[in-house]
């Protein structure tokens, strides 16, 4: 049987630019020859406050992105992870055999705790790569492709499920990250030392999937760049100029070599213009599918539906094994 991939985005907002290329745009590759699971992770987002009624939408946003972007429900499956009750039972079952100390070390806890100090984060946030474990092995994944940010989660879900296994017999896959070589970690347009990211204050840094062609424009002209002319491929010396030109690949195709090549003797403007408009040509008929979910979801619904059944089902099957290897029920 073919290997089992599984991701999720958490539907805190409209994707973005960040979380195209660091993970959806893999998934409409891997898809071709895997199993694939693709969740909207809303138990998730919920770790930190969301409003409701914003919430589900854009939990049907993220759904209408998968589809806009390429993901085929014929192929993989797309599901809301709320609705597969079995995430949230394993994820307390996993919290029985994860350390405090692993959680307190996660850097994404440190950071989001950060403001409000470690006495008043909420246990679910300090639980949230345990319940990210159990999205991973509760379906046998052997492959999850994500962002750079998502490694230190994904290998607790590694130790996570050697321990289980060893506790309790041979129970878990244990799963492999799959990271690319450019991309894993978009940076803010606006601070080449921040990854571009839905929460980020300036607006200007990050490009939102439903962001308009002016929006783009905008945004791309205005971004930072850094001292020193010349468009090079050199992430520890040009951060934020290294930082568009992985954008400019993975939505024009082109190699580094030949973007610099293109570029030569040019200065940060003629580039910057070309890559606005490669911007805009790409996520012009993703935005238009979006907006056409957003006003006919009757298929969302659908693909939705038929998503979660199928989950599900293999949820189920997993969850029984759990109980028996754990003990729980007669
Ligand atoms: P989330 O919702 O923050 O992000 C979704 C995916 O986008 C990637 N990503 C980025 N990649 C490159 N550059 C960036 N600036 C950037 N920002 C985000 C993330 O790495 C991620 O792959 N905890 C996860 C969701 C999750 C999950 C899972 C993922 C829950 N359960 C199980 C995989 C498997 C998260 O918060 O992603």
């Amino acid at each position: 049987m073919k290997d089992l991939v599984f991701s999720g985005i958490k539907p805190t907002s409209v994707p973005h630019l960040g979380n195209y290329i660091g993970a959806i745009k893999q998934w409409v590759d891997i898809q071709k020859n895997h199993r694939c699971l693709f969740s909207i992770v809303d138990l998730h987002a919920i770790t930190v406050p969301q409003d409701p009624k914003e919430m589900r939408q854009n939990t049907l946003d993220i759904a209408a992105t998968y589809l806009a972007c390429g993901i085929d429900p014929a192929r993989s499956t797309i599901y809301i992870q709320s609705e597969v009750a079995e995430h949230a039972e394993l994820a307390w079952i996993l919290g029985t055999v994860t350390k405090m100390g692993e959680l307190e070390r996660m850097t994404q806890f440190k950071d989001k705790s950060q403001k409000g100090g470690r006495e008043r984060a909420g246990l679910g946030l300090f639980a949230y790569p345990a319940l990210m474990a159990a999205d991973i092995l509760l379906y046998d994944t052997s492959a999850v492709p994500v962002g750079e940010d998502q490694m230190q989660h994904l290998e607790l879900a590694r130790v996570i499920a050697r321990r289980f296994n060893q506790e309790f017999g041979e129970t878990f896959v244990i799963p492999q990250a799959l990271i690319q070589k450019h991309g894993s970690r978009i940076m803010s347009l606006q601070d080449a030392d921040k990854k571009m990211s839905k929460s980020d204050e300036s607006k200007s840094g990050t490009i939102m999937l439903d962001d308009d062609a002016d929006a783009i424009r905008k945004k791309i002209m205005r971004a930072v760049t850094d001292t020193g002319g010349g468009v090079y491929f050199e992430p520890e010396k040009k951060p934020a100029v290294s930082n568009l030109m992985t954008i400019y690949h993975h939505l024009s195709g082109k190699t580094m070599k030949e973007i610099e090549t293109l570029y030569e003797g040019k200065g940060y403007g003629d580039f910057k213009k070309d890559l606005a408009e490669i911007v805009v040509d790409y996520l012009g008929p993703i935005r238009e599918k979006l907006e056409t979910f957003r006003r006919e979801p009757g298929e969302l619904h659908k693909v939705l539906d038929a998503g979660r059944d199928k989950a599900k089902a293999m949820a189920e099957a997993k969850m029984e094994l759990v109980r028996e290897r754990v003990g729980l029920g007669r």
